[in-house]
């Protein structure tokens, strides 16, 4: 299968590293995809400046002005629509969003823990990291899975595990997971642009690369 160039939308609502890490992967041409649009849920997001930067689309959607979930959801998936985008992105979004049918697994998202463990509604930022170090739990890491309309709960495509050292911190074990997520983001969606992605209800599969089966078939 040949490897296709994702249109993303990418949605932030914070400091946008997430979404400066995907714009430098895509420059070194790490990851096949183009960012349509960069949604924010705030016209404050510190990230707004790398999507202007890179003359990328903004949209500023904010929850307050809807009063349901549905309401405040359907006029971001319409952007995507608008821009024929093939997968939204959510880079430290805090928002929960309503997914249009048409849209049922090509939502991802990244969450700093081994879901299902520190993940909810919640746990976001360093708050997953205290509750981790609270726990005295000896790995995290992170997880990059399709959404639904839960808080972190869809269909996981990949995690990262990292260990937690002796004397961490909320900030030292939250920068060692933020250096895997720079890795497991592009990863994920490079996989998805390679074709290898199937969902079997809340199972993801990953087929081997064809450049693999190349060599073990030579
Ligand atoms: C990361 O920790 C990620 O796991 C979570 O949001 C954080 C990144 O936010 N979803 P930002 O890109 O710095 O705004």
């Amino acid at each position: 299968m040949s490897k296709r160039k994702l249109r993303l939308a990418v949605l932030i609502s914070g400091t946008g590293r997430s979404l400066k890490n995907l714009i430098n992967r895509i420059s070194i041409g790490e990851l096949s995809a183009e960012i349509a649009v960069v949604i924010s849920s705030t016209p404050s997001a510190v990230g707004l400046q790398y999507a202007e930067e890179e003359s990328i689309p903004i949209e500023i959607i904010e929850r307050h002005n809807y009063t349901t979930l549905r309401a405040f959801s359907e006029p971001i998936f319409q952007v995507c629509r608008d821009k024929y985008v093939d997968y939204v992105v959510l880079a430290g979004y805090l928002k929960l969003l309503a997914i249009p049918q048409d849209f049922n697994n090509r939502v991802l998202n990244i969450h700093p823990s081994l879901i299902p463990a520190f993940c909810g509604k919640g746990y976001y930022g360093n708050i997953v990291h205290s509750k981790a170090l609270e726990m005295g739990v000896k790995i995290s890491g992170c997880t990059v899975h399709f959404v639904d309309e839960h808080y972190d709960n869809g269909p996981i495509i990949l995690q990262k595990a990292v260990d937690v050292l002796e004397g961490d911190t909320a900030n030292t074990l939250n920068d060692r997971i933020f250096d895997a997520e720079c890795i497991a983001y592009p990863e994920a969606l490079e996989l998805i642009a390679e074709g290898r992605v199937t969902v079997q209800g809340r199972i993801v599969k990953i087929s081997p690369s064809q450049n693999r089966k190349n060599e073990i078939d030579f």
